[in-house]
């Protein structure tokens, strides 16, 4: 399908060019740099710090597009995939007039950054088995032309499970507008990567991060594939040195050592494995939900009790119980080997009520 992105971008960004930095100018490293009043001679913490980053991040797009099999021109990063959501919802929804699509439960930032942008945000609820209603998605979108993005996360946070890919593959078809796929824990998962078919729809968005397979939280990097209109219209919005050159360098790193984190991803899958065996066998869990990602979810008869108790233990969870569908629910994520045996053992010593 081929949406029009230009009348799908707001109108005012449309005839806006991107912030001209002075480090976008010339890239080359090999020149004497009188062009941004930094501080030439050296930096007052003890690493060197003096000048600024490359607004572009070249050297993780070039990595990332032999990784990913796009080209660099597909790609933008951002602080964090915070930023990749924020500076997308800037580009497309206009204030006070136009909405995005979100399916609960579901992570809760795609809310967050339209509530801050003051876009409104339709919700359709996933069916009973947290997959998405497409049929009503599809009606909603035909009536609705104020929707210009649905988001859809894939394994999806909090529920953990993945998304039906024929159910996105029929919205991604159907609807005029951009579809952004939220895969931040598709490491863990078997699950193909829609980068993989960013070419067959222009519509389509993905969004990765290095926050959680990759070990990297605190480095806040997030991607960003789409086609390379869309790129453009983010790049011209977005501030010029918005991921920092240490970040940068760590990323760089974190992307020459996919074994690495594919080895993270083999030992957090038998970990989750185990916990789940184990929590099996405690007679209050009232359910477990099948997960693709790192984390799960249980279902108690109290969970606000036993979140409480938890916490007493020195355990913090993540109380979902007054989510949508999800009452009596507790996400868990898998921790190391010995924070999930204590886990187990505050588990098994809990009395419900
Ligand atoms: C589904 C999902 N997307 C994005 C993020 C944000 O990740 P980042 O650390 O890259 O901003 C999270 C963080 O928990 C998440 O759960």
């Amino acid at each position: 399908m081929k949406n029009n992105i230009q009348q799908l971008v707001r109108n005012h960004i449309l005839k806006m060019s991107a912030y001209s930095a002075a480090r976008t100018e010339y890239t080359g490293n090999d020149a004497i740099f009188l062009d941004a009043n930094e501080n030439p001679i050296g930096s007052v913490c003890s690493e060197t710090h003096n000048r600024y980053p490359d607004p572009m991040q070249i050297a993780i797009k070039k990595q990332l597009a032999l990784l990913e099999k796009v080209s660099e021109n597909q790609i933008f990063i951002g602080n964090g995939s915070d930023e990749c959501i924020d500076v997308f919802v800037r580009v497309f929804c206009e204030p006070k007039a136009e909405s995005i699509l979100t399916c609960p439960p579901v992570f809760s930032m795609y809310e967050h950054v339209a509530h801050i942008q003051d876009v409104a945000i339709k919700e359709i609820l996933l069916t009973e088995l947290f997959q998405l209603n497409v049929d009503v998605i599809l009606e909603e979108i035909k009536k609705d032309t104020s929707i210009k993005i649905i988001f859809i996360c894939t394994p999806n946070n909090p529920t953990g499970n993945n998304i039906n890919p024929n159910d996105i593959e029929k919205i991604l078809t159907q609807f005029n507008g951009l579809v952004v796929i939220d895969e931040a824990y598709q490491d863990f998962s078997s699950a193909e990567s829609w980068t993989n078919r960013l070419n067959e729809f222009n519509n389509l968005v993905v969004i990765k991060t290095l926050s959680k397979a990759y070990g990297m939280a605190d480095v806040r990097i997030g991607m960003l594939f789409a086609n390379e209109e869309i790129i453009h219209y983010l790049n011209v919005i977005k501030m010029p040195y918005n991921v920092n050159t240490h970040s940068q360098k760590l990323a760089l790193e974190a992307l020459n050592n996919i074994q690495q984190k594919n080895a993270f991803v083999q030992t957090l899958n038998e970990s989750k494995k185990w916990l789940i065996s184990e929590i099996e066998t405690i007679a209050y869990i009232q359910h477990i939900f099948p997960s693709d990602a790192n984390f799960f979810l249980i279902k108690v008869a109290d969970a606000n009790d036993l979140y409480q108790y938890l916490i007493r233990h020195k355990i913090i969870v993540r109380n979902r119980n007054n989510a949508p569908l999800l009452k009596g629910c507790l996400r868990i994520s898998v921790g190391t080997n010995d924070e999930n045996k204590r886990l187990i053992e505050v588990l098994k010593m809990y009395k419900s009520n």
